[in-house]
């Protein structure tokens, strides 16, 4: 029987375990705040963000939403995460990306404290990760190893297939993946649009973490029997619905699931996590910040 891994179910827990958290914080007069900053009126980024606050507010996090017109100059953008940057209330900020073509993004990202971004992404803490010092974990990668983990999947000595080279997912997660730290020492082949024979490097692998963002691109003919499938891709593509579209993932689920030991659907597996995982930032950062130690787990 295939294990298929309800996200959903694995989030609950984090955001249970933060909880705890989140009462040591608030007896030190502390509550733990996110900003997120939207300069975008792409749909799925405006669905993004709302469910993000709303898993805030869910938990006991402050959510700030700040809206920027996506034709604004790139100064009014800069001119916000400043503000935010010098506001003691605000512990974490979050940037939606993409922002528009005339933003640099690079800017943006090192435009942010270091100590606030719970993305993980500016290159002061992509650097800690790197060197296997991580302070904040991006979000997806970080919300893929505690999946693995609630799963039971042994990473340590696993061979691990990650498909993708993004900043936001390929690059990190198989920076953890082989990390010489629980949850990583793995044998990690990052994959992506020129790797010659994908079929054949899936195929050899234990784990497989598709984060390429091209629907269905893998499927079970690409697989061996008991491989672990982490589906990270959440991909909208056009279907007879009331919306007019449907979500799938970067994986064929059906073909995977029979020959998969363990499987993330879509939607329900990564994606839950990813937000949970924000969640578990923004309490470190209040933690960091207000130099409180909230035992994170
Ligand atoms: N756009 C897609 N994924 C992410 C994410 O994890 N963080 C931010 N800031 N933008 C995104």
């Amino acid at each position: 029987m295939t294990d298929v891994i309800d996200g959903n179910a694995v989030a609950e827990s984090v955001r249970d375990d933060l909880g705890g958290c989140i009462d040591t914080l608030a007896a030190a007069g502390v509550t733990p705040t996110l900003a997120t900053v939207l300069m975008s009126d792409d749909p799925a980024s405006e669905t993004y963000v709302s469910m993000k606050q709303q898993d805030c507010e869910e938990v006991g996090i402050e959510a700030r939403d700040i809206e920027l017109d996506p034709d604004a100059p790139a100064d009014r953008l800069f001119e916000t995460i400043d503000d935010l940057n010098a506001d003691p209330d605000v512990n974490g900020i979050l940037v939606q990306m993409p922002v528009p073509d005339h933003v640099d993004d690079r800017r943006v990202l090192r435009r942010i404290d270091p100590m606030k971004d719970v993305d993980g992404f500016h290159p002061e803490n992509v650097g800690r990760l790197v060197a296997g010092n991580a302070r904040y974990k991006p979000c997806t990668p970080h919300g893929v190893q505690k999946v693995l983990a609630a799963a039971d999947v042994e990473t340590e000595g696993a061979d691990a297939v990650v498909v993708g080279r993004s900043d936001i997912v390929g690059k990190p997660m198989a920076n953890l993946l082989f990390q010489k730290a629980e949850g990583g020492n793995a044998t990690v082949t990052v994959c992506h649009s020129r790797t010659a024979d994908l079929a054949a490097k899936t195929g050899a692998a234990d784990i497989v973490v598709a984060a390429a963002g091209v629907p269905e691109m893998i499927d079970g003919s690409m697989l061996s029997e008991g491989v672990t499938v982490i589906d990270v891709g959440i991909n909208r593509v056009e279907a007879d619905t009331e919306k007019g579209y449907e979500l799938v993932g970067d994986v064929d689920f059906e073909s995977a699931k029979a020959k998969a030991g363990a499987i993330t659907p879509v939607p329900g597996g990564v994606g839950p996590m990813t937000r949970a995982m924000l969640l578990y930032n923004t309490v470190k950062a209040a933690g960091l910040q207000a130099d409180v130690d909230v035992s994170l787990p």
